[in-house]
C-alpha cells in the first residue's frame, strides 16, 4: 500500500515494547493511516527494536551512556528524529526525562503513554503507588508532552478496575492491555486531523477538551 497521505511516525522505546507492537498491529490490522519511519532506542538491548526489525522498520539505537550529559544526548536525539522528517513523535516506553529544549521543538507533535489516571502517579512505580493509596479505579493516560513531567495536557485515558488481592504485577499487564488499544486510538486521531495542541489546550474535532474523554470501557469476553 502506498505511504502517500500517511502521517510519518517515529517511536522512540527503552524496553519491550509492546505499546509499539500494538502500533505495528494497528497499521497491518485497522489500516491506521501512519507509517512508521522508524524506531529509536536509548538502549542497544530493548527487546522493541526486534519488534521494529521483524516488521521491517528502522530500528537505531542512540545509547545516553555515549554522552555527557543530558543536553548533549537530547541534541543528538532530536537530529536523529528529525531526519526522518515526523509528523509526530511517539513515546512509547521511553524511560527518559527529556530536556525543555527537545520538548519545545517537537511541541505539539510529541506524545507519551503513562500508566496512570493522570494528574494522578505521576513519574515511576504508578501500579505500585495507586495500590498503597486505595485507589479503587487505575488506568492509563495519553498526552501531549510539555516541560513539566508527565504533566501536558491529556487526550484520553483508559481505566481498569482494582481487584482485591491485585500486587502491582496483576495491575501493571491490566493497563498495558488497555494502553494497547489506547495509544492507536489516539494515534488514529491525530492521523485523522481530530486532534491537535493549541495554545497549550487539546482540541478534539474543534473543541477545546473539558475532562479528557475516556476510552469506552473492554466489553466482557463471550462465554
Ligand atoms: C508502559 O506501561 C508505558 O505506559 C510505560 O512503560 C511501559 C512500556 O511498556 N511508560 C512509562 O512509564 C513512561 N513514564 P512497553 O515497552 O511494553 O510498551
Amino acid at each position: 500500500m502506498s505511504d502517500v497521505g500517511k502521517l510519518p511516525l517515529v517511536v522512540l522505546i527503552s524496553g519491550s515494547g509492546s505499546n509499539l507492537q500494538a502500533l505495528i498491529d494497528a497499521v497491518r490490522e485497522q489500516a491506521l493511516p501512519v507509517e512508521i519511519r522508524a524506531v529509536i532506542s536509548n538502549r542497544g538491548d530493548a527487546f522493541g527494536l526486534e519488534r521494529a526489525r521483524d516488521a521491517g522498520i528502522e530500528a537505531r539505537v542512540l545509547d545516553h551512556r555515549e554522552f555527557p550529559d543530558r543536553e548533549s544526548y537530547d541534541r543528538a536525539l532530536a537530529e536523529l528524529v528529525e531526519s526522518y522528517r515526523p509528523g509526530l513523535v511517539v513515546l512509547a516506553g521511553f524511560m527518559r526525562i527529556l530536556t525543555p529544549a527537545f520538548v519545545q521543538r517537537f511541541r505539539g507533535r510529541l506524545i507519551n503513554i503513562h500508566p496512570s489516571l493522570l494528574p494522578r502517579h505521576r513519574g515511576l512505580h504508578t501500579h505500585q503507588r495507586a495500590l498503597d493509596a486505595g485507589d479503587r479505579e487505575h488506568g492509563a493516560s495519553v498526552h501531549y508532552v510539555t516541560e513539566e513531567l508527565d504533566g501536558g495536557p491529556v487526550i484520553l485515558q483508559a481505566k481498569v478496575p482494582v481487584e482485591p488481592g491485585d500486587d502491582a504485577a496483576t495491575l501493571a499487564a491490566r493497563v498495558l492491555r488497555r494502553e494497547h488499544v489506547l495509544y492507536p486510538t489516539v494515534v488514529r486521531w491525530i492521523a485523522e486531523g481530530r486532534v491537535r495542541l493549541e495554545d497549550g489546550r487539546v482540541l478534539l474535532d474543534g473543541r477545546p477538551l473539558a475532562e479528557p474523554p475516556l476510552l469506552e470501557a473492554e466489553t466482557a469476553p463471550a462465554p
